[in-house]
Formats: C-alpha cells, structure tokens, sequence
C-alpha cells in the first residue's frame, strides 16, 4: 500500500490509564494532532475529545493492530499499555504475555513502520523504579542515589518484564539484525525513562505498589478512612504526574546525538509513607490514615530503592521537575483534588 494514503499518527496504548490521560490532555493543548489511543477499556470522553481516532483492544489482537498499520501511518508510539507490579503477581503468565510480548508486538510494529518511513519511529517507554531489587532493607537504607546499572535484580514479574523490555528496546535501536549480509538500516528511536511512584490528582492508579501514596490522598479528599499498606518508616521516590508527562515529551524533543544511553531514571522528591501522611494531613486536617501493612507488598516495596541517581537526565536532556515535594501538594495535588471532588 503506497504510505501516503495513510493518515499520519502518534500511537498511544494504554491510553486509558494514568499517564495516558495526563500525557493526552498535554499534547493536545500543545496543540499536537494526530493522536491515536488504543486501550484495552473504552477510551474515556475526557480524552476522547483530544484524539483523532480512538480503538479499544487488545496490543494482543494482531488483526487489530494489522488494521491499525493499514490505516495510519505511525510516525511515534507511547506505549504505555502494562499490568502494574501488584495485579502481574497474581497472573504473571498473563503479565508476562501483556507486558514482554505486548511490547514486542510494538518493536515490530515500530520497525515496520521505520521501513515505510524511511527514518526510525521514535518509541517512548515508561518502565519504572520496579527494574530494581534492593537486597536488604539495610543495602535500601544504607544507598545512595542508585544509578541506572545498579542493583538491576527485580523480585517482580513487572520488574522483569521492564528490566527486559528495556534491553529489547536497546537491541531494536542498535543492534536489530546485526548479522545481515547487508547493513539493514532499518531501526527503532528507543527512549525510556525509569519513573518512581507517580501521584495524579485526576486518576486512582490501580495495580500498582506505589499506589499507598495517591490512596491516601484520594481517601482523605473524600473524607475516607484509609489503611495505608506499607509502614510507617517505608520510603521511595515519588513524582507529580505533570512532571512526568514533561519528561516524557522533553525526552522524546531531545536531539537523538545529544543522548549517549536509551534508559535514564528521573525522580523528584522521596518521602516515607508517614511523611506522606503528615502531608496528607495538612492538607485535610480531619484525615483518618492508619497503617496495617501487607506484609507481601511491604516486601516488594521494599526491593525498590529509597533514592535513584538521575543526573544522566538532568544533563543530557535537561530534566528538570517543577514540583518538590512542597509544592507538589500545594501548588498541584491539593487544589486539583479539592476540585475533583467537591
Ligand atoms: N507504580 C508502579 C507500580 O507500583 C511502578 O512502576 O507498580
């Protein structure tokens, strides 16, 4: 088929989920077009609104995802589509499918796609402080900032499956066919950024470890009690989510020389789980937070490190968060919540 009679798109799976909304809303005010959401559940009309097409599906379903590439030409993809750390637990076969093979599905997509282009489709990748696996709760609090080489032992199937998805990207953009009689100059423009725990005022993440943190906060602006299912003393990195929409499109703007690596950890402020209480409760004085920790996601959470070393973003593409952990609640959290549910 002659790629001009195809429409020109940004493919986002998982469109339907927390940083697809945030990211869909900022490309759309920025006055991006072209937007094509794919997500296993009806895309919401909230963001319905900001797409050009929309399909709801498996990245499992490859009639569908033939009939995606007969119809658009995919210029880049955010593929954020994956079952989070706590929900790949229970069926980590299905996780492993969704998250590895779904992803995979993607590279090749991207590749075809480079091929009728004639220039590498760039391939954005949230993975995640998951890909890490901390020994002890003393190595966790003993740490430094962890860079992105270290401690790359994940005790999840999410930590894995982004651990590896990571790498199949890296080949997909360096190495793809390596042994061709002729140089195939096919590639893919892989960039990924290891992200904390993400905290949106206008979504519930669901499946996930970090969640303690954004549960607690959505409760106590609801006024609902919550129990908080890690201790007291439990800390990690966490960001705002317009932060990492930023950093999603600061990486994908930044000049492809200017980047010496295809995975960078970013992060923003960490806290423990009682700092992000007393927060909480600042902001909502009557807020009824307890703590009765799951003693299983307590261990995952407890692989993940404290601090993460993201001076490779900072420098090589200038990431740069606007909120710290003060101004995160203030300035963003708090006054967006209060809205939601009033
Ligand atoms: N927030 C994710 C989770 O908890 C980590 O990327 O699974």
């Amino acid at each position: 088929m002659d790629p001009r009679t195809r429409k020109p798109v940004v493919l986002i799976t998982g469109a339907n989920g927390e940083l697809g909304h945030g990211l869909i809303k900022q490309m759309s005010e920025s006055g991006r077009n072209g937007i094509l959401a794919l997500d296993l559940n009806p895309i919401s009309p909230e963001i319905e609104q900001h797409c050009r097409d929309t399909f709801q599906g498996d990245i499992l379903d490859r009639a569908l995802m033939e009939r995606i590439v007969s119809q658009y030409e995919v210029h880049e993809i955010y593929h954020l589509a994956a079952l989070l750390s706590t929900r790949a637990e229970f069926t980590p076969e299905t996780a492993h499918k969704v998250n590895v093979d779904g992803t995979m599905g993607l590279l090749q997509l991207a590749i075809e796609q480079s091929s009728w282009r004639g220039e590498p489709v760039r391939f954005l990748f949230p993975s995640s402080i998951a890909v890490y696996g901390m020994r002890d709760l003393e190595s966790k609090n003993s740490m430094g900032p962890v860079k992105e080489h270290e401690w790359t032992s994940p005790t999840t199937m999410y930590g894995c499956n982004k651990l590896y998805c990571e790498n199949l990207g890296r080949y997909y953009a360096r190495f793809y066919r390596q042994l061709a009689a002729t140089e195939d100059s096919r590639s893919v423009d892989f960039r990924s950024i290891r992200f904390p725990g993400l905290i949106s005022a206008d979504t519930l993440p669901s499946g996930g470890t970090s969640d303690y943190g954004p549960e607690m906060l959505h409760a106590a602006a609801q006024g609902n009690p919550y129990a908080c299912f890690v201790r007291p003393d439990t800390i990690i990195p966490f960001m705002a989510m317009p932060d990492a929409v930023d950093a999603l499109l600061d990486l994908a703007g930044a000049d492809v020389e200017d980047l010496s690596r295809t995975v960078y950890n970013i992060t923003s402020f960490s806290l423990t789980a009682e700092e992000f209480r007393e927060q909480v409760v600042a902001h909502f004085p009557g807020a009824d937070i307890s703590f009765g920790p799951d003693l299983r996601r307590q261990g995952i959470v407890d692989t993940w490190p404290a601090y993460v070393d993201d001076s490779a973003a900072r420098s090589e593409w200038g990431f740069s968060p606007k909120y710290d952990l003060e101004r995160a609640f203030r300035d963003y959290l708090v006054p967006s919540i209060r809205r939601r549910y009033e």
